[in-house]
């Protein structure tokens, strides 16, 4: 978010962040497929029904979501897919708490980094990542490196989490075809960054890295459903605007904004695409 230190935009209390999103709280893609303009809640609900699709959720699954945000696909899975436990891991306070706080009983949650959840979390049936593999790879532990390292720890962990024919689902920021090594560290820098690190990885590398560990079930890459979710959270900023500085403060309605501008022209401009990647274990 701007690089501004004082800000982090995942800590943003849910009453601000539902000025501008769906009634789920959702921060990530919609997939407008049929829906009409500005129907964010519609675009958002069939989204979730997606990725439930590429990571195979079944009645009775446990299933990890992994940046969970404020859980609305944790509730999803449980109300919706039926899923027999849905556990979110964030590391956000304010993210956390929310979803305790909506009490569904097939729902947890733990406020950890994604890098010190133990190697004896196991037996999920589907593991998935919505928008987050972003920051996660951006903050790997220097033990762990980056680039193409990082991806492979990150696979070969969520590998170890989950069963034997197990799926993995993301939604995930990669490089489009116009980056350049520039612009990219640009965007990075000051857009993507949310207060917190972040990074793009490339499609290749990505699916790359999971070489015996993941094969690729279906792999597609999208611009204008995030695009015009970006327009329809665009509208929404404006519309309330009042509401939501008296929400969140100044500082923070201000880096929103500036965020999902700075994340439009990096779509408009092929420096950024998002990829929905669903995967089956190998074992
Ligand atoms: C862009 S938000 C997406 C949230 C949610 N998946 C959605 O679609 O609304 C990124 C999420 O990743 C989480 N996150 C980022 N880095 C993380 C890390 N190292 N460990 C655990 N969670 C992380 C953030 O707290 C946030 O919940």
């Amino acid at each position: 978010m701007s690089g501004n230190a004082n800000i982090d935009f995942y800590e943003s209390n849910p009453e601000f962040v539902r000025t501008w999103s769906d009634a789920r709280l959702t921060i990530s893609s919609g997939w407008w497929r049929g829906v009409a303009d500005g129907d964010l809640d519609r675009a958002q609900e069939q989204k979730l029904d997606l990725v439930a699709d590429l990571a195979d959720f079944k009645p009775g699954d446990r299933v990890l979501d992994i940046g969970c945000g404020y859980g609305g696909l944790l509730a999803f899975a449980a109300d919706e897919r039926r899923v027999g436990h849905a556990l979110g891991v964030t590391s956000s306070f304010a993210q956390a708490g929310h979803i305790k706080s909506m009490g569904n009983p097939a729902v947890d949650v733990r406020d950890v980094d994604f890098w010190d959840l133990p190697a004896s979390l196991g037996g999920f049936d589907s593991v998935v990542a919505v928008q987050s593999l972003e920051n996660i790879l951006g903050g790997a532990p220097a033990g762990v490196g980056s680039g193409l390292p990082a991806m492979r720890e990150v696979l070969g962990r969520v590998h170890g989490w989950t069963v034997p024919g197990g799926r993995f689902a993301a939604e995930v920021c990669v490089a489009g075809p116009r980056e350049t090594r520039e612009v990219r560290e640009q965007f990075e820098t000051e857009v993507l960054r949310n207060s917190r690190p972040g990074t793009m990885p490339h499609l290749g590398d990505l699916l790359n890295a999971g070489a015996g560990l993941w094969e690729p079930v279906s792999v597609a890459t999208q611009h204008e459903d995030f695009l015009r979710t970006l327009d329809a959270t665009g509208s929404l900023l404006a519309d309330h605007e009042e509401l939501a500085r008296g929400l969140g403060g100044d500082a923070l309605y201000l880096a929103t904004c500036e965020t999902v501008r700075g994340t439009a022209a990096a779509l408009r401009g092929g420096i950024m695409r998002v990829a929905w990647i669903s995967w089956r274990r190998v074992d």
